[in-house]
C-alpha cells in the first residue's frame, strides 16, 4: 500500500517514468514497480499507460492531498483549532474513521481526509460515490459541551459554512436544500453527514462529514440524481484540492466555535438566502409517509417550517428529505 501510496505521488505530475527511476527512487524492484501500478489500476481504477521499454504515465494528472498545503490555506486562528490533519489513501469512510477514533478517545479538532473511500455514506443510509485522487472526503471530530439534542441545528451551521467557503472560491449561486445538500443551479454539487455521540445532557462528540464533488468523471453515472463538479462550473485548471479542503475546514472550525457560543441564530439569515426550495410547493418523505406543503423556512433550531393543508407543521433534522412533488420515488 505504501509502495502505491509512493508510486502516484510520483506519476502525479502526469509524465512519463521509467520503471528503473522509479525503483531506484523508492530502493524497490522493477517488478515490484509493475506490481504496485497493476494494483492501483485494478484497485483504484486508475488508467496509467505502461510503455514498454519507457515506462509509466497516469493519462490525466492528480492533484493529490497534502497535510501541510491543507494547514497553510487555513486562516491562523482556525488553523490553531486543529488537533491533528490525518490524509489516506483509502479509507472505507471518513466519518467512519473518526467515530472509531472518537471512541478511542482523539482529540477535538482532528481533520480526517481521504483520496478515496471504499464504503463512502451519504445520508439515509446512501452510498457517497468517492472515487480516487478527485473530490473532496473531509470529516471533522468536535467536542461539544452540549447535549445532541441542543445540537440539531449544527448541521445547518455547518453547510452554510462549507457553501460560504465554495463561494469564495468563486462558486457563486451556491444554494442549499434542507437539511443537508449544496446545490448549484438546482444540481448536487455536495452533501454533509453529521454523526453524533453522547450522554443525553451532554458532552457531546460530532463527526461533520463533507462531500463536495470537484470531478467525478465516470463515476457519476452511479448517481441517481442531477448533479454537477467544480470541475462544470469552474474549469479544472481553476481547482486546487488541498486550498479548498483548508478552507473548507476552516469553514467548518470557524462554524462549530461560533454554534458552540451562540447556537444557530447566527447562521439563519445567511441559510435562508441560499435555501433553494423557499417558498416552493415540496413533499417531504418520512419513510413511507410523504407530506405535501409550502417550504416556509427554517425554525431557531434549524426544523423545517412546511404550510400544509393542516396547517403549519414543523419537521427536525434528520427525519425527512425533500423533494419536487411526484419526483420518482
Ligand atoms: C449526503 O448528501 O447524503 C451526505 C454526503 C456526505 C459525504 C461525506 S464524504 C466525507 C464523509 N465520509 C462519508 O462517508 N460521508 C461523508
Amino acid at each position: 500500500m505504501e509502495t502505491q501510496r509512493q508510486i502516484l505521488r510520483i506519476l502525479a505530475d502526469g509524465e512519463r517514468h521509467s520503471g528503473a527511476e522509479l525503483a531506484r527512487t523508492l530502493g524497490i524492484t522493477r517488478s515490484a514497480v509493475w506490481k504496485a501500478v497493476r494494483r492501483a489500476e485494478a484497485g483504484l481504477g486508475l488508467a496509467i499507460e505502461t510503455v514498454r521499454g519507457q515506462g509509466y504515465r497516469l493519462r490525466a494528472p492528480l492533484d493529490l492531498l497534502d497535510a501541510e498545503r491543507v494547514r497553510a490555506a487555513i486562516a491562523p486562528p482556525q488553523r490553531a483549532r486543529i488537533a491533528h490533519i490525518e490524509i489516506h489513501d483509502e479509507i472505507d469512510s471518513t466519518n467512519s474513521h473518526l467515530m472509531r477514533a472518537a471512541r478511542a478517545g482523539a482529540p477535538s479538532g482532528t481533520l480526517c481526509l481521504a483520496e478515496r473511500q471504499s464504503g463512502g455514506r451519504g445520508r439515509h443510509g446512501r452510498c457517497w460515490v468517492s472515487p480516487y485522487g478527485s473530490n473532496l472526503y473531509l470529516s471533522l471530530l468536535w467536542h461539544f459541551a452540549l447535549s445532541p439534542a441542543e445540537l440539531a441545528g449544527l448541521s445547518l451551521a455547518a453547510g452554510t459554512a462549507v457553501a460560504d467557503a465554495l463561494s469564495s472560491e468563486g462558486v457563486a449561486e451556491i444554494g442549499l436544500k434542507w437539511p443537508n445538500d449544496l446545490l448549484w443551479h438546482g444540481r448536487k454539487l455536495g452533501g454533509l453527514l453529521l454523526e453524533l455521540s453522547g450522554e443525553a445532557t451532554g458532552p457531546s462528540q460530532v463527526v461533520i462529514g463533507v462531500g463536495v464533488n470537484t470531478r467525478l468523471g465516470a463515476a457519476g453515472s452511479a448517481i441517481d440524481q442531477p448533479w454537477t463538479d467544480l470541475e462544470q462550473i469552474l474549469g479544472a485548471q481553476a481547482i486546487d484540492r488541498n486550498r479548498l479542503a483548508g478552507r473548507v475546514a476552516e469553514g467548518l472550525l470557524a462554524a462549530v466555535a461560533r454554534y458552540a457560543e451562540a447556537g444557530l441564530t447566527p447562521f439563519i439569515a445567511q441559510w435562508e438566502r441560499r435555501d433553494h426550495h423557499r417558498g416552493t410547493a415540496v413533499e417531504l418523505r418520512l419513510g413511507e409517509r410523504r407530506v405535501l406543503g409550502t417550504h416556509a423556512g427554517i425554525t431557531e433550531q434549524g426544523a423545517l417550517r412546511l404550510l400544509t393543508a393542516a396547517g403549519e407543521q414543523t419537521f427536525q433534522a434528520g427525519e425527512v428529505s425533500l423533494r419536487a412533488p411526484g419526483a420518482d420515488p
